[in-house]
């Protein structure tokens, strides 16, 4: 790992979740020795006086800026307002701040949604701004296209005069410990785990699953991002701005190969166990018929992912089954 400050203060925005509590793991397994949270209720980053008052009274060197409001394709589409402003205010907040004390790097983590519905496959950073967004999660979208604005236009204002450093990643679907499992507000691979359990242990002779089944999807286990995370904040400028152009300046996180919702489903069923019938209801929305990123500029500049996704879905009903012991 290039040019590594083990000692230097890492605020994690967002720890509770599912990438940031894999971020402070991962972190501290990696020997980094000084990192602060605020949990949402000592911390709101809606509220701009908190965030001014924390940064100020903490100047972190770095922040990992896990923190969103996220969710499946319900909650995006039937609340649209809260996923456009809450995303927003935190952004703004959180970059702005940042600057203000003096945050000299900082990693802003997007989504794949960012692309066009129709954005050629796989999706490369360039497709950015090319078409017409998916019109489900498109609140969400245009959020975290200004994230990556924000984090863009810091550096090209400041960078030279404050030696700022804001790089954007942008993650395929996650799955893995410490997913979100309601039922209203879940992504696909939590809420098939979900629906799979529960017809296994009320023995359910069949399962619906919302749309055709036939939309393709690409996953990725959250311990690699928290990897991809890591190393592309310590990646050496020199390095970053050989993949990277000043007015585009995010990089994928994928996988690297996608899957259909079927194949998905049908594997989940495997390892959870359950034998009965699965049914699509194809009235339901499907999203983007393909999504699967190009993740190339990444894996050119080092990083891999490392666990399949049927070994990443075992670890994944592993931890779930300990979260109902939990419960
Ligand atoms: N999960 C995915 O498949 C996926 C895919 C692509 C990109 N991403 C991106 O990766 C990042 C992390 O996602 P995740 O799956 O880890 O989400 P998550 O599990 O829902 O975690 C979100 C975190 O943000 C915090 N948060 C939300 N609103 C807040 C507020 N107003 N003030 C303070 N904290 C707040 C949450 O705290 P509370 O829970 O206490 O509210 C939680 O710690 C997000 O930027 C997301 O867009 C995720």
């Amino acid at each position: 790992m290039m040019s590594t400050n083990f000692n230097e203060k890492i605020y994690v925005a967002g720890h509770s979740g599912m990438v940031g509590s894999a971020l402070v793991r991962l972190l501290k397994a990696k020997g980094f020795t000084n990192i602060i949270t605020r949990p949402h209720a000592q911390l709101d980053l809606l509220n701009q006086a908190a965030v001014v008052k924390f940064f100020e009274a903490e100047m972190p060197d770095q922040v990992y800026f896990a923190a969103a409001k996220v969710g499946g394709i319900y909650a995006n589409n039937a609340y649209p307002a809260e996923f456009l402003y809450q995303n927003l205010m935190m952004e703004a907040n959180v970059i702005h701040q940042s600057f203000r004390t003096n945050v000299k790097k900082l990693l802003f983590l997007g989504s794949s949604c960012i692309y066009p519905r129709l954005a050629m496959q796989p999706i490369t950073e360039a497709a950015l701004l090319t078409g017409k967004l998916e019109s489900t999660n498109e609140a969400y979208a245009i959020a975290k296209i200004a994230g990556i604005k924000l984090c863009e236009s810091y550096n090209r204002q400041y960078g030279d005069t404050h030696q700022i450093d804001y790089r954007s990643i942008m993650p395929t679907n996650l799955y893995g410990p410490g997913d979100n499992y309601d039922p209203q507000n879940s992504h696909v691979i939590p809420a098939l785990i979900r629906r799979f359990h529960e017809a296994k242990i009320s023995n359910s002779s069949k399962v619906t699953i919302w749309g055709t089944g036939t939309p393709k999807r690409e996953f990725l286990y959250v311990d690699d991002m928290a990897e991809a995370c890591i190393f592309l904040m310590n990646l050496s400028k020199k390095i970053y701005e050989r993949h990277v152009e000043p007015m585009q300046s995010h990089l994928n996180a994928g996988y690297g190969s996608d899957i259909s919702i079927a194949e998905l489903a049908a594997m989940v069923a495997n390892i959870v166990g359950y034998h009965g019938e699965v049914i699509y209801d194809g009235e339901m929305p499907d999203g983007t018929p393909r999504k699967v990123m190009d993740s190339s500029k990444l894996h050119q500049a080092g990083w891999m992912a490392k666990v399949d996704l049927h070994s990443g879905l075992n670890l994944t009903y592993r931890n779930y089954l300990l979260s109902l012991c939990d419960a």
